[in-house]
């Protein structure tokens, strides 16, 4: 099939890459050139683990252009994959949809056939139906449902693992205008990939809601296992990995996202989370679970600054290793080791920075920061360590980087649990959040005493 890609950022060039890789003749287009560009060098314009490759294999079906005319007159259905960042309440803005969606009428007016528009930007609860809707009819001068189809199609990936997760989809979700649509649009997947993954097909509202509520529940089993870890801090012999494990095996619950560590982070989930919060409010309806969910988020920046405060003592320089919203990616967007380098940075301590690679990144928000040249050097110039992903390279660590010849053991903070603790017995004292002792001495007395009443 011809399908055309607006925006090739973080979601559309893999998305452009994994269609052309399953035999579709793809074209993306882009404002930016560079992007352009890069595509039609054969460069990956964004970092994506196996985007690269599926670039590589698939050249002579993947193209990049900046003229609307050609996407369109070049393909049969086109997905508009561009930005919808949230205003100050929360709510995800359309201005980049609509600019893009009215460039696309304008050229669908200047074609004959049937055309199939994908709005696989997240947008708010009412749009696909409403504002897009109406500005793309007017832009192409037809009617949707005859000869031109309309759907709302997010993505269910994670930043990390796009490319695996598009080829291997749960889910395929499909708000469409119409039966035409939606089959056209479910048989571009049926090729494109590589397992065969549920397929759901509904109105444009359903849609929408499904897309955010998704992300909101995922968050709130995170923010569930960041409290039961706040209680295990809190409770001496308690281990929250113990006690989330054996959660985990219960099915109706499920294993998945049920650690207790950093926040969530990343361009996706805070915002979702907040987006369904202001929607139900405008609807009457009290968003008690989302906005719950986002509180016990919010407050694990202090939790994690604190923690790192009570346990680094005097130590004037301090480690971070794992800079970005999670592992596998360079974003740091609302990562909170970001929040905890500035924290720690305000209060005069040096920091150093590693992370494979979101370091970049890191040292452009944080010109104070010293940046480690590797993990090694970041761990040995530091007097207290924080690992604040899972990312596997940390289980490398090696106790001899933090020998100090002393008798004051390095105070490593591991908020994943990377490293064992008995590897690194009388080198370093190994901190983990919710496991018991997460504030040191007092907790039992308080436990104990709660437990008498
Ligand atoms: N990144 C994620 O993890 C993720 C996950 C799920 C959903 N989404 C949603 O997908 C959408 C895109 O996110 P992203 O992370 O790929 O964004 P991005 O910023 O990485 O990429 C967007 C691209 O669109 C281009 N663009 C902007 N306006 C345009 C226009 N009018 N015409 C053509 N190109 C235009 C930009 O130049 C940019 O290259 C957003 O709505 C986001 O919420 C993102």
């Amino acid at each position: 099939m011809k399908v055309s890609v607006i925006g090739l950022g973080k979601l559309g060039s893999p998305l452009a890459a994994v269609m052309a890789s399953r035999g579709h003749e793809v074209v993306g287009l882009d404002l930016h050139q560079r992007f352009v560009d890069d595509i039609n060098a054969g460069r990956a314009p964004v970092p994506e683990p196996q985007l690269q490759e599926l670039i590589d294999k698939s050249r002579d079906r993947l193209r990049a252009t900046s003229d609307w005319q050609d996407a369109v007159n070049n393909s049969d259905i086109t997905f508009i994959i561009v930005p919808t960042p949230s205003d100050a309440k929360g709510v995800f803005v359309n201005t980049f949809v609509l600019d893009a969606v009215e460039k696309l009428g304008a050229a669908i007016r200047a074609k004959s056939g049937y055309h199939v528009v994908v709005i696989t930007s997240t947008v708010m609860p009412g749009s696909t139906g409403g504002v897009i809707r109406q500005r793309l009819e007017a832009a192409s001068g037809r009617t949707v449902g005859a000869d031109l189809g309309l759907c709302y199609n997010p993505e269910f990936i994670a930043l990390g693992t796009v490319v695996r997760d598009m080829l291997y989809p749960d889910v395929i979700l499909i708000g469409q205008s119409d039966e035409r649509a939606g089959s056209y649009l479910e048989e571009v997947y049926k090729t494109s990939a590589m397992n065969d993954p549920a397929v759901q097909r509904m109105n444009f509202i359903n849609a929408e809601l499904v897309k955010i509520s998704v992300n909101t529940y995922v968050t709130t089993k995170i923010s569930y296992a960041n409290m039961i870890s706040e209680i295990c801090g809190q409770l001496p012999g308690a281990d929250v990995d113990v006690v989330t494990a054996a959660l985990g095996k219960d099915t109706r619950i499920g294993s998945k996202y049920l650690k207790g560590a950093t926040g969530y982070g990343g361009p996706c989930f805070p915002r979702d989370n907040v987006a369904l919060s202001v929607f139900a409010r405008s609807l009457g309806v009290s968003p008690d679970v989302a906005e719950a969910t986002d509180r016990v988020n919010r407050r694990q920046f202090d939790r994690l600054a604190g923690l790192a405060l009570s346990h680094i003592g005097g130590a004037r320089r301090v480690g971070i290793v794992g800079l970005s919203y999670k592992p596998g990616t360079p974003v740091i967007e609302e990562s909170q080791a970001i929040y905890l380098a500035r924290t720690l940075i305000d209060r005069g301590v040096q920091v150093y920075l590693y992370d494979p690679l979101a370091l970049d990144n890191a040292m452009a928000a944080l010109p104070q920061a010293v940046r480690a040249e590797s993990l090694e050097h970041c761990v040995r110039s530091s007097d207290a360590v924080v690992i604040m992903t899972g990312e596997p390279e940390y289980k490398s660590i090696r106790p001899e980087w933090l020998n100090r010849g002393s008798d004051d053991a390095v105070v490593v903070i591991d908020t994943w649990r990377v490293l064992p603790r008995d590897t690194f017995d009388g080198v370093a004292t190994l901190v983990y959040p919710g496991f018991g002792q997460e504030q040191g001495a007092g907790v039992a007395a308080r436990a104990s005493a709660v437990a008498a009443e």
